[in-house]
């Protein structure tokens, strides 16, 4: 994977999440016009933020129940973000400004409004039934297994017409497909071809660990260690039947092996480990999924406590695991999971965007993470998201996170003429990118700096990982080498200062002046060690 002649490693991939990105028609919903209309932002002028590829979040024909997440075309552009001429443009205009492109692809599930859905409902025969999931009643009328929906309750839907059940791993409106059928793989696979034959750049891969399950559909057993105040009611069973299937490898592999046609395209695949115990899990997408042109995100550090010992124990270990061809993909946002301010404040932030963007591998950025955006509070009555209140991890959903961008200090933000689809953040006349792109000290500028000294600064960009035990533990430390030259990150996760002994020069630092020998509270500094 990390192939130096391949545009991907030690590449930045920017998340833009279209409904919320910029509204050009005027509908209060962003769309495909607006990314073209702000290519300039994200690479390719004097002044961009200087990423190297965007992801986008589904813009396909749906119902928007799940917001794109319940495809009801694979191959449709749902009207409300434009049509297929604004995606070719959109490619084209990218790709002149050296900028890849690569598409959410979902392929554990689909919308019920999906015409193969349709099909296979209609009736037990038809030549559409095998490619969902269906399963009769048990004995005493109640469902096939004890399965879970990921988003609550039970993972089976009765359907009255037929009498049977069929799963969905999340919303009862987002039938699983059936990957155990060939026909079902090899339609995702014409997909995938589609998109490859527009020149998209490659794919992340949507809930990847449910591609494979018992086919016996047996129950799953109870998880011992649940608490109902910390996890969701999903994590009450041990999912050993209900995911991570045996099949996984050999299916992610078919999907893979779609790339090895084309020149230069990735996959990188969202995939959760069960309880959130990692234990070798994403490690273990590497070492099963040929050929090797897919990564797993790792969610690590997003779920863990802000705390050094805790990221330093788990980022040394991870990376000893790693062989050099891997490339890691850290990720510390997105649409699914609170802000980075709102989680850790503003000033820890800074030290978070630091992390990010000077470990190895392909960091993932979230849009609006760059100008510190925040959480935006969505009245109960307001809330979109289908999942909001169900589950005590997620009570408020997941609207707050995904409210539009924050242009100017303008009419709503500058996103929108009209009234946006979610609210504004109520900050967005202290974070907004006008604003911040002529203030040297704004988080926008701090991203800005670490993206280019990234791209300069070779150790950096693709130098190996080296530990780095920091004189204190609230400091988490580490080398990236190349040659002769070694870059030390120092981070200081706490909110008080601490003093190290480092003979370096300071090329990076969050704070406006900085010290060497001394790092202030919640200061990260960059420095390339002397006299190695
Ligand atoms: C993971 C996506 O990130 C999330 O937004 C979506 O709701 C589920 N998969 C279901 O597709």
């Amino acid at each position: 994977m990390a192939n130096k002649d391949s545009w991907f490693p030690g590449s930045v991939i920017y998340q833009i999440y279209p409904r919320s990105f910029y509204d050009t028609n005027n509908d209060g919903i962003g769309d495909l016009r607006g990314i073209i209309q702000k290519l300039g932002y994200l690479a390719g002028s004097e002044n961009s933020l200087g990423v190297d590829a965007i992801w986008l979040s589904p813009f396909y024909l749906s119902p928007m129940i799940d917001f794109g997440y319940d495809v009801a075309d694979h191959c449709a552009i749902d009207p409300v973000f434009g049509t297929m001429d604004d995606f070719d443009e959109l490619i084209e205009k990218a790709h002149e400004r050296n900028i890849k492109v690569i598409l959410d692809f979902i392929p554990n599930h689909v919308s019920d409004q999906h015409k193969w859905f349709r099909e296979a409902r209609m009736s037990k025969n038809s030549k559409k039934r095998n490619w969902f999931v269906w399963r009769d009643l048990r004995e005493d009328g109640a469902p096939p297994s004890n399965w879970l929906s990921v988003f609550g309750g039970s993972a089976w839907e009765f359907d009255a017409t037929s009498k049977q059940y069929y799963l969905h791993t999340f919303l009862k409106q987002q039938p699983d497909l059936n990957w155990d059928n060939p026909e079902v793989r090899s339609a995702m696979k014409d997909i995938m071809k589609f998109w490859l034959n527009k020149g998209v750049d490659g794919f992340r891969v949507d809930s990847v660990c449910w591609l494979s399950k018992d086919e016996e559909c047996r129950d799953d057993p109870i998880n011992t260690d649940f608490d109902s105040r910390t996890h969701s009611s999903y994590d009450s069973l041990d999912h050993i039947y209900s995911r991570d299937g045996p099949k996984l490898y050999a299916y992610l592999s078919e999907l893979a092996s779609v790339l090895d046609q084309y020149k230069d395209k990735v996959i990188v695949v969202e995939a959760n480990p069960n309880l959130n115990k990692d234990k070798g899990y994403y490690l273990s997408f590497y070492n099963n999924v040929e050929p090797h042109v897919m990564a797993p995100f790792n969610f690590a550090v997003l779920n863990m406590p802000w705390d050094a010992r805790s990221v330093k124990h788990y980022v040394d270990t991870f990376q000893a695991g790693l062989r050099s061809e891997y490339n890691p993909i850290y990720v510390l946002s997105n649409h699914d999971k609170s802000r980075i301010v709102t989680r850790l404040g503003v000033s820890a932030a800074r030290t978070a965007a630091t992390l990010l963007l000077t470990l190895p591998g392909s960091p993932f950025l979230y849009y609006g993470d760059e100008i510190g955006m925040e959480n935006a509070a969505v009245a109960d009555d307001n809330a979109l998201d289908p999942i909001t209140g169900r589950e005590t991890y997620a009570e408020a959903g997941r609207d707050p996170e995904r409210t539009p961008m924050q242009w100017s200090n303008g009419v709503n933000a500058g996103f929108s003429a009209v009234k946006p689809w979610l609210p504004i953040g109520e900050k967005y006349l202290q974070s907004n990118v006008l604003l911040e792109e002529d203030d040297k000290s704004s988080m926008l500028n701090l991203y800005k700096q670490l993206i280019s000294l990234r791209r300069s600064n070779e150790a950096i960009h693709h130098g190996r990982y080296e530990p780095f035990d920091a004189p204190d533990q609230d400091i988490f430390g580490f080398q990236r080498i190349v040659d002769d030259e070694v870059i030390l990150v120092l981070l200081n996760f706490v909110g008080e200062s601490r003093v190290v002994d480092i003979d370096g020069d300071i090329l990076f630092s969050t704070h406006p002046t900085a010290t060497t020998g001394v790092l202030a509270p919640n200061e990260a500094q960059i420095i390339k060690l002397r006299g190695v």
